[in-house]
């Protein structure tokens, strides 16, 4: 499963980039605003700099809702560096910006995804990527997972390559649980990367080792 984080904190990619693990890096409308990046400027050289410390795929999302305000925005986006991948909105505009950008060698990531029926209308565009919001349907007490299962059946029995993104991932089971369901990608919050280190055994086993070194040095 590759691994995606999940936020436009220069610092928090730093460090995940560090770990060794990441595959890419996913960005929205509402990450950019809670770093205060604000501006159609700063906010192409931000994806710029994230681009910069990352060597995989970085969805960066577009604004307009219509399909030509999509096409506009996101060859603009995808001009900006190799690695962009262009974020479209699940409605009927951004499927057809969709087939667009997949007809023209333009990666996509088909976001706001909430239903199998959208994600297979995802696929048959053309998506390279599909994020299914599993935390978002968690908080209105639907199971997020079950979707995660549903699309990774009706993907499988099409054979479709659109690769299922789980994002909304609040925590550190969310990713065990997506590996288990089989999904491509996840991509969470750096927190819930670090919780998977974690495991109190580990811990009390290192101490043990640590102090019986000691006594025979
Ligand atoms: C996905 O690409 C979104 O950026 C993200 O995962 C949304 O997560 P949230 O529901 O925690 O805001």
């Amino acid at each position: 499963m590759k691994f995606f984080i999940d936020t436009a904190n220069l610092t928090q990619i730093r460090e995940a980039q560090t770990l060794g693990i990441l595959d890419g890096v996913t960005t929205n409308p509402s990450l950019m605003a809670k770093e205060g990046i604000t501006g159609t400027e700063n906010i192409k050289n931000h994806y710029k700099a994230i681009c910069d410390i990352v060597e995989g795929d970085v969805s960066a999302e577009v604004i307009g809702t219509t399909y030509e305000e999509m096409i506009k925005e996101g060859e603009e986006l995808a001009a900006l560096h190799p690695q962009i991948v262009v974020k479209l909105p699940m409605i009927k505009d951004g499927v057809k910006a969709c087939k667009y950008f997949s007809d023209n060698g333009i990666k996509t990531n088909v976001t706001l995804v909430f239903s199998a029926g959208q994600a297979l209308l995802a696929a048959k565009a053309g998506a390279t990527y599909v994020s299914p919001f599993i935390g978002r349907l968690d908080d209105i007490s639907t199971d997020g997972l079950h979707l995660i299962s549903e699309i990774r059946k009706v993907y499988d029995n099409y054979n479709f390559q659109t690769e299922i993104l789980a994002a909304s991932v609040r925590h550190t089971m969310h990713i065990n649980n997506c590996a288990k369901i089989g999904a491509d990608v996840m991509t969470g919050p750096l927190s819930a990367i670090e919780g998977l280190l974690k495991h109190p055994l580990t811990d009390i086993g290192l101490e043990k080792f640590l102090a019986d070194y000691k006594k025979g040095n």
